[in-house]
């Protein structure tokens, strides 16, 4: 039996030949440039390689509009998701339709041209309202979040040159060509696709294995590491974790291969989308799977179609060529030994289960994972690269009026750490960082913002890579010292310490003498007394120098990194 033929019938691969991409090279040195975003740059690959078959290009207006009505091209081919480049006002004010732009990845690379057939204002509001199904929120935001580069809409054909690059798993990247190719190599032609976007344990993988036995197919797990949503970026770790299934797994039943794929996070939409995508890969069916443990946000994450999704795929099967399979939940059951689907597990059996939570925290703590819940070596890996709190970087951020005292406990503070030692632990105090980080920076709100968020970002390296940042500016506006909150927290361990010395008290220390020239007027934009300081709201740590000396600071901190784990007492 033949392999499924492409959505639209052929495969539209826009590569030029050498011949012509020689030509087309020569004179793309006079068009203007469009840098791609990774979200972009993955449409484009899944344009180029196609994946995205029949589309020959970024949707022109008439197609929008008729795909967010309708769900389908102005040719009737059922399309549910909008497939649109966006660029910025500025440039798109310098462009005109019939003209071409190239369109090159961040290092400049240039990896396709476009002829601009449209040119126009996509309607955000109207787009959501008319995707949303009345009264379901499975839809919601999906098109604020991509894209995102800026407010005009660039539609036409595309010419490419050559596929994006990618260093990583080289091994595991196929373009809907050479997976067919291996698929036909393997003798398979019936192929069950598994998109996820989670490491799998044992219940998800005795799941696939009977969804792959139900329907008589071979098994792709295709995890889609196209940026799914920001923070979402460690997809090293997730790959490893499938290569350790395929190859506990038995021969010549399942394989991987990576998706370069934005996702919407469109629902149902999103769904029949993936189900054209896959086809174009060669499979027949698609499932999945059910949820999947964020382990950097601590929480179970769905990314299961539900039954919605399925029955308007199913709906439309004729059309899309794919048939979406359920994924039926399966349970471990002691007395047996085994994974049994939940609804064949009788009354008095024991169900054994880990709960994403315990399973987080138990990472986290470093305490065991059994056998029958995950694989050996997808524990190893995870432990790996999700370390339990004691051995992860983490970031004392030290907040306070100018002279309460913040320098002197984070000196104390990165000493005590030296101490206990284990970690590299650098210090990023206010004054040191403005001599050599932010040498040009005043004290206007916007300076301080930069300013903060520059000592973020270090911290937040220094955080990623397991060490200790000790960072002590006066960090005055909430909404910064959120983001930078925000920006390391998914790395590591982030402990907010108010240093809540009063006004007054600084003022009476006055040890630069700083107090009495803002109030005399000669230096502007004074922290308490000129410019405000936002008091915050929900600190890990208070500590108020009236009331404690540097020590016993250092020690209230020391005390709460112990409790938080972060510290192994
Ligand atoms: S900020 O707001 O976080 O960017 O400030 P920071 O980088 O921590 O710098 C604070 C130190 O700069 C000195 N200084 C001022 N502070 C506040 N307001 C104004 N206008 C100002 N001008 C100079 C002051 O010595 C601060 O040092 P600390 O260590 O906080 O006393």
């Amino acid at each position: 039996m033949a392999l499924i033929t492409p959505y639209g019938g052929r495969l539209k691969e826009l590569y030029l030949s050498s011949v012509e991409a020689t030509e087309e090279k020569a004179k793309a040195r006079d068009y203007l440039s469009w840098d791609l975003t990774p979200q972009q740059l993955c449409d484009v690959e899944l344009l180029l390689n196609g994946g995205f078959s029949p589309l020959e290009g970024f949707m022109g207006r008439a197609d929008y509009e008729c795909v967010v009505d309708k769900m389908r091209l102005v040719d009737g081919t059922l399309w549910p998701v909008p497939v649109t480049l966006e660029v910025s006002e500025s440039f798109a004010q310098q462009l005109k339709t019939g003209a071409s732009i190239a369109l090159r990845d961040a290092t400049g690379v240039l990896i396709a041209i476009m002829e601009i057939s449209d040119l126009w204002l996509p309607g955000k509001t109207y787009e959501t309202d008319k995707c949303e199904p009345a009264g379901k929120n499975t839809l919601s935001g999906w098109n604020y979040e991509h894209p995102q580069a800026g407010s005009i809409c660039v539609g036409g054909k595309l010419k490419g040159f050559e596929p994006p690059g990618h260093y990583d798993f080289s091994r595991h990247r196929n373009s809907p060509a050479e997976l067919r190719a291996l698929f036909r190599k393997m003798g398979w032609n019936r192929i069950v696709a598994l998109q996820t976007i989670g490491p799998m344990h044992r219940a998800h993988v005795e799941s696939a294995y009977r969804v792959a036995e139900q329907v008589q197919a071979n098994l792709l797990i295709q995890p889609v590491v196209g940026e799914v949503k920001p923070g979402d970026n460690n997809h090293y770790s997730r790959v490893r974790c499938y290569e350790h299934i395929i190859k506990e797994s038995p021969e010549q039943m399942m394989t991987l291969s990576l998706l370069p794929l934005a996702s919407r996070h469109a629902g149902s939409r999103e769904a029949m989308w993936r189900a054209i995508i896959c086809r174009n890969y060669g499979c027949t069916h698609l499932v999945v799977s059910q949820d999947h443990i964020d382990l950097a946000q601590n929480c179970q994450r769905n990314d299961s179609y539900d039954g919605e999704a399925c029955d308007l795929i199913n709906q439309h099967q004729d059309e899309l060529g794919i048939e979406m399979v359920p994924l039926q939940t399966m349970a471990y059951v002691q007395e047996r030994g085994q994974y049994m689907p939940v609804d064949q597990i009788n009354e008095g059996e024991t169900i054994l289960n880990i709960s994403s939570a315990e399973f987080c925290s138990r990472l986290h703590a470093g305490l065991d994972i059994p056998a029958w819940f995950s694989y050996p070596g997808v524990v190893e890996e995870l432990r790996k690269t999700y370390p339990p709190r004691h051995q992860q970087g983490f970031t004392v951020f030290l907040t306070g009026l100018s002279g309460a005292g913040k320098s002197t406990i984070a000196n104390a503070l990165t000493v005590k750490l030296m101490e206990i030692g284990g970690r590299a632990v650098s210090l990023l105090d206010g004054d040191i960082v403005r001599k050599h980080l932010s040498s040009e920076l005043g004290f206007s709100r916007e300076h301080r913002n930069i300013n903060i968020l520059r000592i973020g970002y270090v911290a937040s390296e220094i955080t990623k890579s397991g060490g200790i940042a000790v960072c002590a500016p006066i960090a005055p506006y909430a909404a910064t010292r959120r983001e930078v909150r925000d920006m390391i927290s998914p790395l590591g361990g982030f402990i907010e310490v108010h240093v809540a010395t009063p006004l007054e008290t600084c003022e009476e220390r006055d040890r630069k003498g700083l107090y009495a020239k803002a109030r005399a007027g000669l230096i502007k934009e004074f922290t308490g007394i000129s410019d405000p300081y936002e008091v915050p709201e929900n600190p890990e740590l208070i500590v108020d120098t009236r009331e404690c000396s540097p020590d016993e600071a250092v020690h209230q901190i020391i005390l709460k990194l112990e409790h938080m784990g972060f510290i192994k007492t």
